[in-house]
């Protein structure tokens, strides 16, 4: 009885089956169980002949039961790895990627362009202190080109008692550079720049480009050929037109502001052409002129010696002009359908 009992635990093929047969030999109302308890009923001699032999059939059965599981046990877990093999040859499905955001891509553009003409990155902090952001640069205290930048001062004053804002334009960036590099001197300087203002077309925050050229003997031709060359490489087109008009800028002299021709096609803006060609027009991108002789006296120069000419434009707006965009705000959503409509999500 005790070998029947045995090779039929060998025998199960499921787990399942292994559980119900422990239930009918171990459990409450199971065979074995059944067995323990005649021995209350035995005579003591009865006993010791039957005792060790129903102890030690409990004993065979619990092992076997304990081995067939484990036998069971591992042949399931091969079977659910056989079936479950991959086949890694498959392509994998696409997942949802992150990509450059333009703002971003356009200033590496930017640093591209003027990379292959000799210009050089420098950088400024953008909590900059009065000094640097407008005395410096021909802008003191009284005067009312500070009103022009609606600007965010911080409560404090630094340790030199200058006061501390967030700096309104990158021009702050050329004191700095002549200052820690001399002449001459190519350098663009692309960064965050803050104004307490927010419409479709100001955000408080936005980016611009600074550029500053210094040098013997530099006029207004280069600044014109540099913006020309500039233009064109970003745009990507050997077509676009470039209006100068006279302007003011405290640090610059003389100042000039920089539109570029565009053509209307299908209603959209698109730059190339004079935008006095029918139906075409001039955007203003940029602000630029010779530096002022006070700056560069301020950047610790000899204006006698070196001059130089500068630029600064807003990136977020060349982005709009080069990508199509219509709402400077949305840059600064964060919402992926709008990349992605541009072009810029994966
Ligand atoms: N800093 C000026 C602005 O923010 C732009 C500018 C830069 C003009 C350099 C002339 C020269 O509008």
């Amino acid at each position: 009885a005790a070998r029947r009992t045995l090779d039929e635990i060998a025998a199960t093929t499921t787990l399942d089956a292994l559980e119900a047969l422990r239930v009918a030999l171990l459990g409450k109302q199971g065979s074995i169980s059944g067995l323990l308890k005649t021995l209350g009923k035995m005579t003591p001699e009865e006993r010791t002949i039957e005792g060790p032999k129903i102890h030690a059939l409990r004993e065979s059965v619990t092992a076997a039961l304990a081995e067939r599981k484990i036998a069971l046990e591992s042949a399931a877990l091969e079977a659910r790895l056989a079936a479950e093999t991959i086949d890694l040859t498959l392509p994998a499905p696409d997942a949802p990627r992150g990509s450059v955001h333009p703002i971003a891509q356009v200033m590496d553009e930017l640093a591209e362009v003027f990379a292959d003409l000799g210009f050089a990155v420098a950088t400024g902090p953008e909590i900059e202190d009065d000094w640097h952001n407008f005395t410096a640069l021909n802008m003191p205290e009284s005067h009312p080109a500070r009103a022009m930048h609606d600007t965010f001062y911080f409560p404090d004053r630094n340790e030199a008692g200058r006061e501390m804002l967030l700096r309104t334009h990158t021009s702050p960036v050329q004191i700095r550079a002549m200052i820690a590099q001399g002449a001459p001197l190519r350098i663009i300087a692309p960064g965050r720049v803050y104004r307490s203002d927010s419409d479709a077309t100001h955000t408080p925050m936005f980016h611009q480009i600074e550029g500053l050229v210094i040098d013997k003997g530099i006029h207004l031709g280069h600044l014109k050929w540099t913006l020309e060359t500039f233009l064109k490489a970003f745009f990507e087109r050997d077509d676009v037109v470039l209006r100068l008009r006279p302007s003011y800028f405290p640090f610059t002299e003389p100042s000039v502001e920089v539109d570029v021709g565009y053509t209307l096609i299908n209603g959209k803006r698109v730059i190339g052409g004079s935008g006095d060609a029918s139906g075409g027009g001039w955007m203003e991108v940029l602000g630029s002129g010779m530096v002022n002789r006070k700056v560069i006296a301020a950047g610790g120069l000899d204006p006698d010696e070196w001059q130089g000419f500068a630029f600064g434009t807003g990136v977020d707006r060349l982005a709009m002009l080069k990508y199509g965009m219509d709402d400077l705000r949305a840059f600064f959503d964060g919402d992926a359908r709008w990349l992605s409509h541009y072009g810029f999500a994966a």
